[in-house]
């Protein structure tokens, strides 16, 4: 893959050019003779300073000043002059277009490869209609111009305002479809810095003040932009979350109301200061963050880790912020962070799940179907490079060997022998433990067949017998002692162990044993733009009905970290079911077959905390499998670290959602999974629903809906709640916050006499129903 090819771990840094850098660039040019020109001069001077690429301004601010007199008047203004503004105005709004002055691009070889600003002024979601109006026609007029110039990328301001966030992805939609060669990232500051900022009378929350039809312009400075809540929404300073989601939830609605637009990003912007929530920070993480805007002015933040590998524009580094280590010093250190990252670290590290999966991060793959069809020798050599779920069957193998007396002549059988590794590990556990045994080794896909019986010539002759068909239908000579198989999927049973190890449980002694001898399928609930664009770019039903197997990486984890004090939520990664062999307890037919498959069917409803707002996508699968006593191997997030830490073979399930689903800070997720089976297919269907908590102690359910206050009795009940009564869903909870969930299922909380009740708000439709979508052949 060229993709894989082209990797390598460093971020492209580009710089940030100001009109002020454009016009000192002007005057050191001597002469306008030849091609030169002061935007050539500066990209010029950036390539050579090591910068990839250019972010410069597209308008000057002649078009400022021009724009402003035409569509923002003062109220002052006498009426000749409103007269003459309007009719100017409306002369524009039939035939919008730049003078040259107004621009700071005009050629073809200027406009190369450079990331432009829109004008930074535009209120595209101002309160004024007309200022709104207007800001879209100056909108679409420059990203014609900037469309004219062949410009791929532009940034636009951040919205400023939510209550009109809806018209800014309204007129932002507009513009995908305009403009389809495109790409437009909106600037957004990682929350708003605004909330740290102490709230007097005298200085409240920015708002525009003016009038309709005398709207002021917005500030035009680089710094990250504030943001206008609305009255109702402010609130005390100890609830602080929403403000710290608010920037998160307008860039939700965005792309929500762009119907998730590939061509829409984020340019995320690190200007001064940090949260130290780290969900505030982590939500990005799942989101199509295409630039990270690092004014020098920022103390530069943890760039690890960051999706897609985005582009980190460098703004303000010229203008000696800092005493000491000139322009290079910002470029040097952000590299020097992202060297230092355990994330690049690992990916550096042979060996390691990060540097195995380079090129396959976000990248959605069918699940094997080993059973229904016959791998490739090529399949086969990638699993056997893992070295570690070799070693972990070898020790498995070894040390079920030392638990039979040494002169105890054993029966082995390799079940899903394919190329013959674990055959090679048998033989080898057999030595270091000093046993013998008759080695079977059954495999049904002819050409793997074919290596086997190589490999027995040239390695092992006699000591293996092979055994060519499907281990639910053949027989083997002798019954084994140990049954050896790796027929797991990144969920553990679906890729049919359970069903395939019902037939080879014929072969096994009554007293022998099954490595593995469990298994189990665990799930979260997951939010991640990518994965969502990538499941429905097949463009039909199926292709978000079916579980991929992907390696994440932009990809938040919704749930919360811990399970909650009543055990009515639990933790952030929850087991589905489990699957043990051999079952003692199944009814067999004479040949020693199960009648049907009722009892591989499995069911699972779960419940998840979830502390931060999010948007639910779909559910991570993982598994985790026992092979003997202790041995095992996991791809549990929180585990596999302890139990086989840099296995390569699995990367976890990815199972999407149809439909996005919106879920409170401080919500419920019940997730309900079920393994469905009938004679010829196995599937699993999925579904998810959401739930509040609210009191119901103090006021009608319509007080609630209307924000009437509550009695004093009730407002004192709980610091996480707003002084209008009802828990916010947008505040967060902080982090360990399960006093609040412990109350979820009860009536009755204690806490001042509160009773509390559960509110769905939410679900997804039933995913994969009757195995229409997606399905694996018995
Ligand atoms: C995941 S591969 C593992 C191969 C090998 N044991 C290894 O660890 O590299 C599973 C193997 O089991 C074989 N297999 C799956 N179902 C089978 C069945 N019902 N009977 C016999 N072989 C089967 C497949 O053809 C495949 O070679």
């Amino acid at each position: 893959m060229d993709y894989q090819e082209s990797w390598d771990h460093c971020a492209t840094l580009s710089t940030s050019l100001t009109l002020s850098d454009i016009s000192k660039a002007c005057r050191g040019l001597s002469d306008f003779q030849g091609d030169e020109t002061a935007v050539l001069k500066v990209i010029g001077d950036s390539k050579q300073k090591g910068y990839k690429r250019v972010c410069m301004p597209l308008t000057t601010e002649k078009w400022k000043e021009r724009w402003s007199k035409m569509c923002l008047l003062p109220n002052e203004s006498s009426d000749e002059d409103k007269e003459s503004a309007s009719k100017a105005a409306e002369a524009w709004r039939l035939n919008p277009a730049f003078q040259r002055d107004e621009v700071t691009i005009t050629r073809l070889d200027e406009a190369e490869g450079i990331i432009v600003m829109v004008s930074e002024w535009l209120e595209l979601d101002a309160a004024d209609d007309w200022v709104r109006h207007d800001a879209e026609i100056a909108l679409k007029q420059e990203l014609a111009y900037a469309s004219y110039l062949n410009i791929h990328t532009v940034i636009l301001p951040s919205p400023r305002n939510r209550d009109h966030v809806a018209s800014y992805a309204r007129i932002v939609n507009s513009c995908l479809t305009k403009f389809p060669y495109i790409y437009i990232s909106i600037r957004l500051p990682i929350y708003n810095p605004s909330v740290f900022q102490p709230s007097s009378p005298s200085s409240p929350v920015l708002r525009p003040t003016s009038p309709p039809m005398h709207a002021s312009l917005g500030s035009s400075s680089s710094i990250a932009p504030s943001l206008v809540i609305s009255e109702s929404e402010q609130l005390p300073a100890s609830n602080s979350g929403v403000s710290l989601n608010a920037t998160w939830e307008m860039w939700d609605l965005i792309r929500t109301m762009c119907d998730y637009n590939m061509k829409l990003t984020l340019t995320l912007d690190l200007s001064p200061a940090l949260p130290t929530t780290l969900g505030v920070l982590s939500k990005w993480a799942a989101e199509s963050v295409r630039h990270i805007f690092l004014p020098a002015s920022t103390f530069i933040a943890n760039v690890k880790g960051y999706p897609h590998r985005p582009m980190i524009i460098l703004a303000e580094v010229g203008e000696g912020r800092h005493t000491r280590g000139g322009e290079n010093a910002y470029s040097q250190y952000v590299r020097h962070l992202e060297k230092t990252s355990p994330a690049v670290q690992a990916a550096k590290k042979a060996g390691t799940v990060e540097n195995f999966a380079q090129g396959y991060q976000d990248y959605l793959q069918a699940p094997l179907q080993p059973l229904m069809d016959n791998l490739p020798s090529i399949t086969y050599q990638t699993f056997e490079q893992d070295p570690i779920k070799y070693m972990q069957y070898e020790e498995a193998m070894f040390r079920a060997f030392l638990d039979h007396p040494v002169d105890e002549k054993l029966v082995v059988c390799v079940a899903g022998a394919g190329r013959g590794p674990l055959v090679a590990r048998c033989f080898k556990a057999l030595e270091r433990s000093n046993r013998e045994a008759t080695v079977i080794a059954v495999e049904k896909n002819p050409n793997a067949f074919v290596t086997l019986q190589e490999r027995q010539i040239k390695e092992w002759g006699n000591k293996v017998q092979l055994i060519f068909g499907d281990m639910r239908l053949i027989d083997v000579p002798e019954k084994a002692d140990i049954l050896v198989s790796e027929l797991l999927g990144s969920f553990g049973d679906n890729e049919l162990s359970p069903e395939c190890l019902d037939g080879a449980m014929r072969f096994l002694k009554p007293t022998g044993i099954s490595i593995p001898s469990s298994y189990t399928a665990h799930l979260a609930p997951l939010s991640s733009s990518k994965l969502y664009n990538e499941a429905r770019s097949t463009k039909t039903e199926k292709g978000l009905e079916t579980p991929y197997v992907v390696m994440f990486q932009a990809v938040n984890i919704l749930s919360g970290t811990k399970a909650s004090a009543d055990g009515r939520c639990g933790p952030q990664v929850q087991e589905c079911w489990e699957f043990e062999h051999p079952r003692r307890d199944a009814v067999l037919d004479s040949q020693g077959l199960p009648f049907t498959n009722s009892h591989n069917a499995r069911s699972a409803k779960l419940r998840f905390y979830i502390p931060h707002a999010g948007i639910l996508h779909g559910l991570a699968g993982y598994f985790e499998a026992v092979l003997y006593g202790n041995i095992g191997i996991s791809i549990h997030p929180h585990r596999k670290d302890q139990v086989s830490k840099d296995m390569l073979s699995w990367f976890p399930l990815f199972f999407p959602f149809r439909e996005p689903l919106y879920l409170p800070s401080s919500s419920e997720l019940q997730v309900s999974i079920w393994r469905i089976t009938n004679d010829r297919r196995v599937w699993y269907e999925w579904h998810a629903e959401s739930f509040i908590s609210v009191p119901n102690s103090a006021g009608t359910s319509e007080e609630l809906l209307m924000g009437q206050p509550f009695s004093g009795s009730f407002s004192a009940s709980s610091s996480s709640f707003s002084s209008m009564g009802a828990p916010s869903p947008l505040v967060d909870s902080k982090e360990p916050a399960f006093l609040d969930m412990t109350r979820m299922n009860t009536n009755y909380a204690g806490s001042g006499g509160v009773e509390y009740e559960t509110v769905k708000i939410g679900h997804t439709s039933l995913h994969n129903a009757g195995g229409r979508s997606s399905w694996i052949g018995l």
